[in-house]
């Protein structure tokens, strides 16, 4: 009998645990802001950074959150090329098939999937 209750307990802390962990979109703001981690201002335009450190390569990311959902913008961050197979955005999870990575960063993504997390939440409250 306890085991049955024990089974009934793990599922349904199965059922209702999320898929994925929700990020934190304050850090997310900072990671995608940041000059030595996500470096997104680097080819984007993020709301509230200063005009001259806007980059204009990639569209600007305002209202992104109201373009795009949770998913794509997961998978824009993981795996941009299944997107666009020419994209100049760098994959922020993959560590294979990476060309001219320095030895110091081999076998590590740009970011952890925590951060990733992170940076998906902040996407989506961009709307
Ligand atoms: C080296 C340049 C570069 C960097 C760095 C970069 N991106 Fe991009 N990104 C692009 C380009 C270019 C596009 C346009 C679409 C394409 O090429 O596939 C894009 C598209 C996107 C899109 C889709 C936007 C839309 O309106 O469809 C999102 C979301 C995005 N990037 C988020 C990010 C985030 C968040 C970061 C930082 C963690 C980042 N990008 C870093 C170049 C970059």
């Amino acid at each position: 009998m306890t085991a049955l209750l024990c089974t009934a307990g793990l599922l349904l802390a199965w059922a209702v645990t999320p898929a994925q962990a929700e990020g934190d979109a304050a850090r997310g703001a900072v990671l995608a802001a940041s000059r030595s981690q996500g470096l997104c201002v680097l080819c984007h335009a993020l709301p509230g950074q200063p005009a001259p450190l806007q980059g204009t390569i990639g569209p600007a990311l305002a209202g992104v959150g109201a373009r795009l959902g949770h998913e794509d913008l997961r998978q824009r961050l993981l795996v941009p090329e299944r997107i666009n197979p020419e994209t100049l955005m760098p994959s922020y999870g993959r560590t294979e098939g990476l060309q001219r990575v320095a030895p110091a960063l081999q076998g590590r993504p740009l970011l952890t999937p925590s951060q990733i997390d992170d940076v998906v939440a902040y996407l989506e409250s961009l709307k």
